[in-house]
């Protein structure tokens, strides 16, 4: 039986910038006809004066490339940023098209890399947390004492790829990391670096219903929209979810790419849901572990690391972690944005039957063919 001794320690990398949507204008009057920032605006980050603005709604060092392929895509109005773009058939904000790009064209996945994959809001969190702490179990046992994730944030134990370390379209070092690599991106599969989808790299996709998928992004761009800018009605944004007009979405394509991949490849992609994953904690982390070719023996099950981990992971433990309270990323985004409730259904208590009968259809008429359900 393999134990934990086969699973290294990523590197504890930082990237610069995390989970946003980005630009700050939100006057209706000036979407879709102002697609672009002005060309004398494409100066990198570095040379950006000091600003109010947070981070990541800044919409710098745009390359002509990205330009010119912007000004050929489908627009819609962003819900936090300025526009979202249509980029191989999901949506994207005009900063992350940037950062979708340069990783496309620069990053070469390993065979040994992991590949934690999500829709906005599906639990990436959580996600990152479990993986970290799953494949560096040798290295770091104790989960109550000196372990990374009590004083760092997710986010920044596992890096997003296009949002993190491609963020500013500088090809990051690698040099540090070890192998296996742990990234995480929210790339739809279509969209993933040729490097990653011809590699034998693998891929743990993590999914949520989309009602509850929907109100907790909903809630999350609320909290990135500036006091200036308000907050988005419900309504306004629900209709453009079901569209499929929402980061990363449309979110039944994001799903179904992924699902038809873990059932041609099941070695390859792992498909993981996160209403499992709150029902049955511990079995869906020994089958993660398994997955990732480092199951738990049977010595590490009756010491309880498996129940170190999913405690240590769980949404009460990591929402309470005073660095989880009080820490933000460096592209400005609050870490205690990124815990809410936590919960399964909460979406039954923003969305009228109405709505919820409408999402419910779709995801009939889109996935039910596929023997995927929610
Ligand atoms: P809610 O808004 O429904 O509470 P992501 O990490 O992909 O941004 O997803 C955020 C959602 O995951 C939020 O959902 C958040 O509260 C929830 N979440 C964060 N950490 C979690 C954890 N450890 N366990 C379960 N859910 C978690």
């Amino acid at each position: 039986m393999s134990t934990a001794q086969s699973c290294p320690l990523p590197t504890v990398s930082l990237p610069k910038n995390l989970e946003e949507e980005g630009q700050n204008n939100n006057e209706e009057s000036q979407l879709l006809k102002s697609s672009l920032p002005a060309e004398n605006d494409c100066h990198t980050q570095a040379e950006d004066p000091v600003s109010d603005v947070p981070k990541y709604l800044l919409e710098l060092g745009l390359t002509p490339e990205c330009r010119q392929l912007i000004s050929s895509l489908p627009a819609e109005k962003g819900w936090v940023a300025n526009l979202l773009h249509q980029y191989q058939g999901f949506w994207h904000t005009t900063r992350q098209l940037q950062a979708v790009l340069t990783c496309q064209n620069h990053f070469q996945a390993q065979e040994t890399d992991i590949l934690l994959v999500t829709p906005p809001k599906s639990g990436t969190t959580w996600l990152k947390a479990i993986v970290f702490a799953l494949m560096n179990r040798v290295q770091y046992p104790n989960t109550d004492n000196n372990h990374p994730l009590l004083s760092e944030n997710p986010h920044i134990l596992v890096p997003f790829l296009e949002y993190g370390l491609y963020i500013d379209s500088q090809v990051p070092n690698f040099t540090t990391f070890t192998s296996p690599r742990l990234f995480a991106t929210h790339l739809p599969l279509v969209s993933l670096p040729e490097s990653a989808k011809n590699s034998s790299c693998k891929l743990v996709y993590l999914c949520r219903n989309p009602k509850d998928t929907f109100v907790s992004l909903w809630h999350f761009t609320n909290k990135l929209r500036t006091k200036d800018m308000g907050s988005n009605s419900l309504e306004e944004t629900f209709d453009k979810f079901i569209r499929g007009v929402s980061l990363y979405g449309p979110f039944w394509d994001h799903v179904l790419g992924y699902w038809k991949e873990s059932l041609e490849n099941p070695e390859r992609v792992l498909f993981l849901k996160y209403e499992e994953m709150k029902k049955q904690p511990k079995l869906q982390l020994m089958k993660l572990a398994q997955f990732l070719g480092c199951p738990f023996s049977n010595e590490e099950e009756a010491r309880g690391a498996v129940d170190g981990i999913q405690k240590l992971c769980s949404f009460e433990n990591l929402s309470n972690l005073e660095v989880n309270k009080t820490g933000k990323l460096a592209s400005g985004e609050e870490y205690k944005a990124f815990f809410r409730r936590g919960e399964v259904g909460d979406a039954k208590n923003h969305l009228t039957p109405q709505m919820i009968e409408k999402v419910d259809q779709i995801t009939e008429q889109k996935l039910h063919g596929y023997g995927l359900n929610f």
